[in-house]
């Protein structure tokens, strides 16, 4: 499973790199993960748009489902993903 984590408004967030619409990565392996205005998260492949701080899909073929979240801890600087 792959994940990526980022910062929105301050707050970090950490999600699974998996677009709710199909089962493929939101990113085209270029970590790019926002949309241009910087405001929300989008998926390449069907412009799919989700909010960075709920992980909710506001707008596209899956608008309604959330991204899954991962966990992450910040411990002197260092982000570590917490596995269950
Ligand atoms: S695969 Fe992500 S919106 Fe279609």
């Amino acid at each position: 499973m792959e994940g990526f984590v980022g910062r929105f408004k301050g707050k970090l967030f950490a999600y699974e790199n998996t677009c709710r619409h199909i089962p493929i990565s939101l990113d085209y392996g270029d970590n790019r993960f926002f949309t241009n205005q910087g405001d929300a998260l989008m998926c390449q492949t069907h412009g799919a748009v989700y909010e960075p701080d709920t992980g909710l899909c506001t707008r596209g073929p899956c608008a309604g489902a959330s991204l899954f979240p991962l966990e992450v801890v910040e411990e002197d600087g260092v982000l570590w993903f917490k596995e269950d």
